[in-house]
Formats: C-alpha cells, sequence, structure tokens
C-alpha cells in the first residue's frame, strides 16, 4: 500500500491541471451497456475506480479499449455482447457505484444480476430507491445471498418521485427509462452536473430526455441506442480541492481545464472565507491568499449547494481560520473520518451528531496519518501541506481511487509531497 511523505510549509503558486471527472465517467461507461454500438469516452481520469468499472465491464462481456499516448485518457467500450450480465461481489465490494449497471442491464438484457453494493466508510449506502424506481417500471426484483436479481422483459414508462435525492439512483433509472416502452416521468431528481453529463451522452445515442439538470426529468423511451463519441465533463471536486489547496496554503494558484460554472458554491464559500479567487474564464480559475483565513461555516446539500465531497476538504481549510467553523454533514450519516486525523494533527475539531465545531488558527504538526476514504484522503494532504514538519499519509490507495497522479499535480506547483512504496508493512497477526 502506497504512502505519501508531504513536508508542509510551502504555498503551491503556478498552473494545475483538472482531470476528467470520475463521477460522469462511471455512469458513462455504464451507459455503453445500452447499445451493441462502441461508445468512446473522452477526458476519462485515469483512477482507480475507472479501471475498477473497466475489469467490472469486461467480465460481463464487454470489449474495453483503452487509449494510449494521445489518447490515453479516452476508452472505447463496446458491448455487442453480454455473455454475462451479473456484476460479482469481488468486484463491486470495491466500488459502490457498481450498482449503475443496475438499470442499463435491465434496459437491454431484460435480466440483471448485481451484487449488494454494501457499505463503505462514510454510510450505509442503500439502494433501495434505485430498486423501488424500477419495480414501478415493472422489473421483478428478488434479493438473495447478496444479490440482487432483476428481471423484466421489457420495462415501460412511469412516473414517481424520488423518496430522497439520489445521484446515482437518478442516474440508474435514466438508463433503465431510455429503453422503457413509453414515457417516464421523474421527480425530485438529483441536479448534478454530472446527471447532465450523462444524459448528455445518452442524447447524443439517439435518446429522447427533457430536464436534465432540474429536480423533473422527462424521458421518452426509444427501441435502439446508437453509438457515440463524447468528451466527459471535468471534475469539480478535484478543481475545489485544488482551490483549497492554493487557499490553504497561502499560494498563489491557477487551476486550468475545470468547468467554472459548476464551481459556484464552492468559490462563494473560499470568498467568504477570504481567499481571493478570480474566475479567468469558463475552464480557469485563479485562487489568492495571505494564508490569513476567516471562519465560515458550511452546510452540505445536494448540487448546487455545498458539495458533501468537498466537506472534508474545507474542514482542513477551517482548521487555519481565524474563528469558529461549523461544519455540518446532512447527505452522508458518517463522513466524519477524517476528524480524528486531523486533530492527531494538532486540529482543534469537536464533532456533535451531523455537525463539527473547529476552533481555529490551529498549529498542525506532522503526524503518522492514515486515509479511510477518499475525500478523507484529500483533507489529510491538504492539512499535511500547512503542517509543520514531514506528514506520512498511510493507504493512499483511496485517494488514488478518485484523484489522478495527485502528488505529481500537486509537486508541480511546488508542494514537497514523495509517494513511497509500503513503509508500513502489515503488522504480523496477533
Ligand atoms: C454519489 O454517490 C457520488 N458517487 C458520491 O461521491 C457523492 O458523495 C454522492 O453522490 C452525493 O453527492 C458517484 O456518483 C459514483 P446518493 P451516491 O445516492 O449516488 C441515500 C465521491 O467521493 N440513499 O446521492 O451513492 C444515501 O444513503 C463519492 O466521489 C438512499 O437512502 O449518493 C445518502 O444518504 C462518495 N437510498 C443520500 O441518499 C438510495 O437508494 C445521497 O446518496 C440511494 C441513496
Amino acid at each position: 500500500m502506497d504512502t505519501f511523505v508531504v513536508q508542509g510549509g510551502n504555498p503551491l503558486v503556478g498552473t494545475i491541471r483538472v482531470s476528467g471527472a470520475k463521477n460522469s465517467a462511471l455512469p458513462c461507461m455504464a451507459a455503453a451497456i445500452l447499445t451493441e454500438e462502441p461508445i468512446t469516452l473522452e477526458n476519462i481520469p485515469q483512477v482507480r475506480d475507472i479501471s475498477t468499472e473497466r475489469r467490472l465491464l469486461q467480465s460481463m462481456g464487454a470489449e474495453v479499449e483503452i487509449g494510449s499516448g494521445e489518447t490515453a485518457h479516452s476508452t472505447t467500450i463496446s458491448c455487442r455482447t453480454l455473455s454475462d450480465p451479473v456484476a460479482k461481489y469481488e468486484i463491486v465490494k470495491t466500488m459502490r457505484a457498481s450498482s449503475l449497471v443496475l438499470g442499463p442491464l435491465i434496459a437491454r438484457t431484460g435480466m440483471a444480476r448485481v451484487a449488494m453494493p454494501g457499505g463503505c466508510a462514510i454510510g450505509g449506502r442503500p439502494i433501495d430507491l434505485h430498486i423501488k424506481g424500477l419495480e414501478k417500471m415493472g422489473a421483478t426484483i428478488t434479493q438473495e445471498h447478496g444479490y440482487i436479481e432483476a428481471r423484466a422483459d421489457r420495462l415501460r414508462g412511469a412516473h414517481f418521485v424520488f423518496d430522497k435525492i439520489t445521484v446515482t439512483g437518478t442516474e440508474d433509472l435514466l438508463m433503465a427509462a431510455v429503453l422503457a416502452d413509453g414515457e417516464t416521468v421523474m421527480e425530485n431528481c438529483a441536479r448534478e452536473p454530472e446527471v447532465v453529463d450523462l444524459a448528455s451522452l445518452l442524447v447524443t445515442m439517439g435518446a429522447n430526455i427533457e430536464g436534465a439538470g432540474t429536480a423533473t426529468i422527462r424521458v421518452s423511451g426509444v427501441s435502439k441506442l446508437r453509438g457515440a463519441r463524447y468528451r466527459i465533463n471535468p471534475d469539480r471536486i478535484e478543481a475545489g480541492t485544488f482551490l483549497i489547496a492554493g487557499a490553504i496554503t497561502g499560494g498563489d494558484l491557477i487551476v486550468s481545464h475545470c468547468n467554472t460554472s459548476h464551481l459556484g458554491a464552492v468559490i462563494a464559500k473560499l470568498l467568504e472565507a477570504g481567499a481571493r479567487v478570480e474566475v479567468l474564464g469558463p475552464d480557469t480559475v485563479r485562487v489568492r491568499s495571505n494564508g490569513r483565513l476567516a471562519a465560515a461555516d458550511i452546510s452540505t446539500e445536494e448540487y448546487p449547494g455545498f458539495p458533501t465531497d468537498m466537506q472534508a476538504q474545507y474542514m482542513a481549510l477551517a482548521t487555519q481560520a481565524e474563528g469558529t467553523s461549523l461544519v455540518r454533514e446532512n447527505i452522508f450519516e458518517n463522513r466524519f473520518m477524517h476528524v480524528q486525523e486531523l486533530v492527531r494533527m494538532g486540529a482543534g475539531i469537536k464533532v456533535d451528531g451531523k455537525t463539527a465545531t473547529v476552533l481555529g488558527p490551529a498549529r498542525l504538526s506532522a503526524a503518522a496519518v492514515m486515509c479511510s476514504d477518499l475525500r478523507a484522503s484529500a483533507s489529510l494532504v491538504l492539512a499535511a501541506l500547512v503542517a509543520e514538519g514531514e506528514t506520512i499519509i498511510d493507504r493512499v490507495y483511496h485517494m488514488d481511487r478518485g484523484y489522478e497522479q495527485i502528488d505529481e499535480k500537486l509537486r508541480s506547483v511546488g508542494a514537497k509531497i514523495q509517494r513511497l512504496g509500503n513503509l508500513f508493512p502489515p503488522r504480523p497477526s496477533a
């Protein structure tokens, strides 16, 4: 398991490039199941979750080509034959988003066997709302031996309202609806840019979709979809993470190849915290800070509110802000795994239910810390960039799931960060 060694104290200066959005690429790759023709996706990030999804699709019989050289960030997926429409537990247990194949598999083949995703560090991650919507569309669903088995001769259009806003639930059912018989109306949908990315790909494939990006999506089912070539949007969470890196280190950082229209809540919060943020164009934003920041509260909400995927990163910033910041996590039930690690570095944080109270500024000192989930890992790297001394961050494979070459990108703008092999050999069993 790789480890990062980070020497704190360097302001980040220069230009850092954002990769394609992991959370757009995952549903768009699953959409290839919906057609016999090849789908080529560009601006795909080279991260572990994408490799996992490639393995998942190949295990079902898809042909997956990975670009090389100039086209290394593209992938072509052909699901001409799906010899084994089963999402096996060995793969699903490493990536919950595998549930995204459920809708497209039933829509294309009339059946699906998908391992129940199980929980993860940040919460139980149920998919009851995916199942409820598919049943409304006529699927028969049974659950046994840890697998969901779904069958439907042909899904039929339905009208339903999501009990809760769910990003992959909206995406899964959108992919089911595009080949269903008749009209589907889905209300209380997720409005995330990743949903819009998926809908744009599906329309390019010949789907009839209206309202993606709003709370109500209407779909008129078609009998077949064609192949397509589509470029994935930039990753708004990676971009936000870099903006916080520039602010927390008192640097002058230009974040390029992003989509600034997706960064509204994060930019507003950084301005409130006293960072100087300038949108230089539709794909470029500059952040400057003298390192002195003001406390500002956040409450995570569905898009376009402050993203839950930016909560851990913001908390690292709040440890350096003058005053008390309240960080409220409304989306997941256990998304404060980074708190104890930040406290070990000297942060002053108290958690009470959904709210963490952060007292700042705290002088952070280097420590040996451990990643627990993707965004908590980012929080630890941000804290290490300002901590006194050399921080050792273990289990960075969590970070590699969703950040492409994060150590190389940060080093290119002045961070002292090195990736080492396994510094902590597995403890001998007691
Ligand atoms: C997506 O997860 C993202 N993952 C997550 O990003 C992100 O944190 C989350 O949306 C919220 O924005 C991908 O897109 C691959 P939800 P998802 O369904 O779809 C509850 C990252 O760091 N819920 O919107 O799984 C659920 O428990 C990852 O990149 C149900 O109760 O999240 C949660 O409390 C982490 N029943 C809330 O809804 C369901 O059937 C929102 O979850 C589905 C969800």
